[in-house]
């Protein structure tokens, strides 16, 4: 009798396993099966089509609004494809590829001393609203950054080092972190903007800054207030910045769009855009901190070496101080 109970439980199991996955055509009777036979053999083709939200292969369909009461649309299934597929599978590799670069590059040349050294004098050059403009960005970015990257992440990185309990823990109280930060990034980023927007206008000497590949191998280049790279590195901020705020505001507000499809674009120009701030940001930090010598005086004391000022900004320095920046000693 129990050999007999066994064999029939172990039958249904068996048929339970191999029942048609989703909505997938059951070939016996010729009617598809919704996910766990929801509708058991109501399910009728019609109804998951309407579900699925239409013919797949009608474009017409395809490009106008998502259909009232569908809950699946075939884009949606691209969407979701194209997220697990590329962005969770390379986001990563982005930063860690540019970290690899810079600590590369910083084996082979070293930091970027001042020419002659600290003079011991210096000049002003960011006052206190710059300053506390740009740490305001700076640490707002970083919360956004590794709070953003956990929501991203956390399922292929997290989960298999510190399982499922300890990621939703992590994902949760990062999802809470990002929708209280972000606000603030809108807010950080028009500060930043009117703060430092002067100064950072392309100009022609911009073209050597770039044909010299910026000195980062050897040689001198003449830059004003701010070099090309950190100028593109601003433009880049407020631009990114700006398709950040606006998805961001989407995700954060689902119902200002009636069209689903935003919502999917903008969950991928979002992972794209910090993506993009967050790789390019590590070399930005590197050249701040650690790459170049005297650098981190600007935006700690608001104060510069005058040796540091000749040697990488010699424009600005003739014009704030009205002297040449080859006359004396220690220049490059
Ligand atoms: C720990 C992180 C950071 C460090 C150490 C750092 C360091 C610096 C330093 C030293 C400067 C002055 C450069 C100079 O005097 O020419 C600067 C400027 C600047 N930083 Fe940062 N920074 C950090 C994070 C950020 C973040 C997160 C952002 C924006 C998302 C940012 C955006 C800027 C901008 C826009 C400028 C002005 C450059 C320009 O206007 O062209 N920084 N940073």
């Amino acid at each position: 009798m129990l050999v007999l109970l066994m064999m029939l439980g172990a039958t249904q199991t068996y048929a339970q396993s191999v029942r048609a996955p989703g909505n997938a055509v059951n070939l016996d009777d010729g009617i598809e099966e919704g996910p766990s036979n929801a509708l058991g053999d109501d399910s009728q083709s019609d109804f998951w089509r309407n579900f699925r939200g239409g013919d797949p292969n009608d474009v017409n369909q395809m490009i106008s609004a998502l259909p009232e009461g569908a809950v699946m649309t075939t884009t949606g299934q691209h969407w979701r494809k194209f997220r697990e597929d590329y962005i969770r599978k390379y986001a990563g590799w982005f930063p860690l590829g540019v970290i690899a670069i810079l600590l590369l590059y910083h084996l082979i040349k070293g930091k970027m001393r001042i020419p002659g050294g600290y003079s011991g004098k210096t000049l002003p050059r960011f006052n206190i609203n710059q300053r506390v403009a740009h740490w305001f960005m700076a640490s707002v970015f970083i919360i956004l950054g590794i709070t953003g990257l956990i929501i991203l992440l956390g399922r292929p990185l997290i989960v298999p080092v510190l399982g499922k309990e300890v990621n939703s823990v992590l994902t949760s109280a990062s999802m809470q972190g990002h929708n209280l930060f972000g606000p603030l990034f809108i807010l950080a980023l028009l500060w930043m903007f009117f703060k430092f927007v002067r100064g950072n206008f392309f100009q022609i000497v911009d073209l050597k800054w770039i044909l010299k590949l910026g000195g980062f191998f050897g040689g001198h280049v003449s830059s004003s207030q701010f070099n090309f790279g950190e100028k593109t590195w601003f433009w880049m901020v407020v631009l990114v910045g700006i398709v950040m705020s606006v998805t961001g505001i989407l995700l954060l507000f689902p119902w200002l769009v009636d069209d689903l499809r935003w919502l999917q674009l903008s969950t991928i120009l979002h992972a794209v855009g910090a993506i993009l701030l967050i790789s390019v940001l590590f070399g930005h930090i590197y050249v701040g901190t650690v790459g170049m010598e005297g650098s981190l005086d600007s935006m700690l004391k608001g104060q510069v070496d005058e040796n540091w000022a000749k040697a990488h900004h010699d424009l600005w320095y003739e014009e704030v101080t009205g002297k040449s920046a080859t006359d004396e000693e220690g220049t490059s």
